[in-house]
């Protein structure tokens, strides 16, 4: 049983495969957190959290002047309050009708149903309903009558515990939410450490590995997106914990705007974390009879190390988040026109662009940005999504049927949320802009954001967009948002609730998503924000692949990547080949890399295909027909780090066929060594007793001389030549030799099948 509610003792334990997690309504009715960890059996452990009493941790007057050990200062809470004891972060922060900042929640009741919970208007993790269950408990403040109700959802088989909360004024004055987090996990003792994944625009999701000591520790954002700058996933791990070892906790936010993870190691030396929507620019106003309801965050646990945890997570985005027709679709190959040309083309060399890749075995052309409006440069013309006929020689319409008679699907890129000062739009709607009155705006990349708050700004984009998808033959769309947002204001709510105008935005985002993903299921959405902007578990509800990042270059990628696989999985990331000399760090790589580093993720190609070499052409069509060939594998399999961008020599990492019948292995000499020592990973995920042969995929070897082919083929490790074969068990605990680097950057893919 995934839950067990015991209503006597008012003890809740949930039960996944793996996981156990454990809560219990003390006498007071404080839902207390008890455990969470390797699974577990359903007694009370209730008994590890020890009542001493603390000077200056004050006591619940309930409890009467002779309980001075009983303090919320301390305790582990399910939901903490601020305002009435517990002097730590807290997760819910309620201003009462009479100004005062104070809540203190009691058990009420609870609930538990067959099947997934789901969230109005946000998204959430969904399944079967044989494949989940809902517990629901329900606490209250008995001074002002607000509910509390938190929300369990319990994913057996993935080892996935969510959490979501609904807050209802149930009393007769209206209240503010100043903070309603949605989770709070306090761990009674353990010295930790976090990962959280830092970065900026074209360099996102680097690791951080910081202890958690005492003080707060905090990572979030303010920009109206979850940001480049701090993904919205976290780990907590022990000292020890590593990618096969050690217990770890991993937090996933499924939100796309702005957000605050906080840690607290408090004055026993417990650790809080608290998760939520970013308190910051958050002022919720709740009327009698209203409800608020925060967005999901999913949790998992693994005893074995990061690599586990990642699976977790990568198998329920693939599957249980990410929806619609394309989930399951094999996504096509595709070309970008975006580093090809830039602003700068005519319909005509679009075309051409096409019917060459076309030829390659390219699936889908993607016209990028500067096809509307007046849109030379980003300095103008964002919000009028009308197409510019006499810049594509045609009408938009007749531009996809030719690129569809070149045998391409066609797909288009927008950025809805934009609006340029010098548009028509913003001349017939100033009052869409998000702008402070009074005030100059802060512009970025010269343009302003488009108010999604609003209703009637939703509804245009709403119509604007369906109209050209009904008038033109699209299949993709690229959805980006260039820039971060401030002077956050809308000329639609009073000054009371501007506050509730960032996740207002939020909301309304996700209702234009909601709405078009519905009514267009054959499209497929490719989410961006400047590449990797808002690359969160929220936006993959509705866009089942997200550009990574604007930085194209296979080497950087393999840090951008490696970061990002640690909470989503590849057939998220959007990845493309391009050109040398690099157009963001001029840096010159092999083909052969470039198209190895794409394939750990949506794999397409941005350049200019009529600029590809005969030979060119030739890898190309190669690549894309090995593309399709691993495509299962790369797409639906597990994902293994085996050696890190940080590693010496080699960046490497597996897709292993979950039975175990075949794995593809990949490494990247990131830096090249003379006398270098011998690369040996460990494969992960075959059967022990089975036997595999290695085929080496020989791109690398390429542009290289004749006697230096010889040489290298001479030098081949054992189990690479024809009729050798190595056992699994070897794979495993041995490991596989990669074969060395023949030039700076060389990439080898070594396809491991049962023989
Ligand atoms: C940022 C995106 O990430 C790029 O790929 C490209 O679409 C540009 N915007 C276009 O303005």
């Amino acid at each position: 049983m995934p839950i067990i509610a015991d209503a006597e003792k008012r003890l809740f334990t949930l039960h996944t495969k793996n996981t156990t997690y454990q809560m219990k309504a003390d006498s007071l009715g404080t839902l207390l957190h008890v455990y969470y960890g390797e699974r577990s059996d359903d007694s009370d452990k209730s008994y590890a959290i020890c009542l001493r009493g603390r000077g200056f941790s004050g006591n619940p007057y309930e409890m009467g002047r002779d309980n001075k050990d009983y303090s919320l200062d301390v305790l582990p809470q399910e939901y903490s309050c601020y305002g009435t004891g517990d002097y730590r972060i807290t997760a819910l922060k309620v201003q009462n009708a009479d100004g005062s900042l104070a809540a203190a929640l009691r058990y009420k009741g609870y609930q538990v149903s067959k099947g997934k919970y789901s969230i109005p208007g946000l998204p959430a993790v969904y399944s079967e309903e044989k494949e989940a269950d809902t517990l629901e408990i329900v606490l209250e403040d008995p001074a002002s009558k607000v509910e509390v109700h938190l929300l369990y959802g319990v994913l057996y088989e993935n080892d996935i515990i969510t959490r979501a909360v609904k807050i209802v004024n149930g009393g007769p004055d209206g209240i503010v939410l100043q903070k309603a987090a949605s989770m709070n996990l306090d761990w009674i003792n353990g010295d930790y450490e976090w990962l959280t994944f830092y970065g900026g625009h074209v360099m996102e999701r680097n690791i951080q590995r910081d202890e958690l000591g005492h003080g707060i520790h905090a990572i979030g954002s303010v920009r109206g997106t979850s940001s480049h700058h701090y993904n919205p996933f976290a780990i907590v791990c022990e000292r020890n914990a590593d990618e096969e070892r050690g217990r770890c906790y991993g937090f996933s936010f499924l939100y796309s705007g702005e957000f605050q993870m906080e840690a607290e190691k408090d004055q026993v030396s417990q650790t809080r974390l608290i998760c939520g929507i970013h308190p910051d620019n958050f002022a919720w106003n709740l009327q009698p009879g209203e409800a608020f309801d925060t967005p999901e965050i999913m949790m998992t646990y693994s005893a074995d190390g990061f690599g586990t945890l990642s699976r977790n997570l990568h198998r329920t985005i693939r599957e249980n988040i990410c929806r619609g027709e394309w989930k399951e679709k094999r996504r096509p190959v595709l070309i970008n026109n975006w580093e090809a040309t830039y602003f700068n083309f005519t319909g005509e060399q679009l075309v051409t662009i096409a019917r060459n890749a076309a030829e390659l075995g390219v699936e889908l052309f993607v016209l990028d940005d500067g096809w509307f409006g007046k849109r030379d440069d980003d300095n103008s013309g964002l919000g009028d999504w009308f197409p510019n006929e006499k810049k594509l020689g045609c009408t938009l319409k007749e531009l996809a049927e030719r690129i569809v008679d070149c045998g391409l699907q066609f797909g288009l890129w927008f950025e809805p949320e934009g609006i340029s000062e010098d548009s028509d739009l913003y001349r017939e709607h100033p009052d869409w802009a998000v702008v402070i009155p009074g005030r100059n705006p802060n512009l970025s990349r010269n343009q302003l954001i488009l108010d999604f708050s609003r209703e009637d700004v939703q509804d245009y984009i709403i119509e604007r967009m369906s109209a050209i998808f009904a008038e033109t033959l699209i299949s993709y769309v690229k959805w980006d948002f260039n820039r971060s947002i401030c002077d956050k204001f809308s000329m639609a709510l009073t000054a009371q609730s501007q506050g509730e105008f960032a996740h207002r935005y939020v909301l309304g985002l996700y209702r234009v998503l909601e709405t078009l993903t519905a009514k267009f299921p054959h499209i497929l959405f490719e989410g961006c924000s400047g590449g990797g902007g808002r690359f969160d578990a929220g936006m993959l509800y509705y866009t089942p692949q997200i550009w990574c990042s604007d930085n194209t270059d296979a080497i950087a990628r393999l840090e951008i990547q490696y970061g990002t696989s640690f909470g989503y999985p590849v057939s998220t990331m959007g990845a493309h080949v391009s050109a040398v000399p690099n157009h963001q760090t001029r840096r010159i790589m092999p083909f052969s890399t470039r198209s190895c580093v794409a394939m750990a993720g949506t794999f397409g190609y941005e350049l200019d295909a009529t600029k590809l070499s005969e030979e060119e052409k030739a890898q190309v069509r190669q690549q894309i027909s090995r593309f399709k060939e691993y495509y299962d594998l790369i797409q639906h399999g597990e994902y293994y780090r085996l050696l890190a961008p940080t590693d010496r020599q080699c960046t490497a990492w597996e897709m292993a066929e979950p039975a175990g019948k075949e794995a593809l292995v990949s490494a990247v000499y990131h830096r090249v060594e003379g006398n270098a020592a011998p690369v040996i990973v460990k494969v992960q995920g075959l059967k022990a007793e089975a036997n595999y042969r290695m085929h080496l995929n020989m791109d690398g070897l390429e542009d290289m001389p004749e006697e230096a082919k010889e040489w290298f083929m001479k030098c081949l490790p054992y189990g690479y030549k024809e009729g050798e074969m190595i056992s699994g068990a070897a794979l495993q605990q041995c490991g596989l030799v990669i074969p060395g680097a023949m030039e700076e950057y060389q990439a080898w893919q070594i396809h491991i099948v049962e023989a």
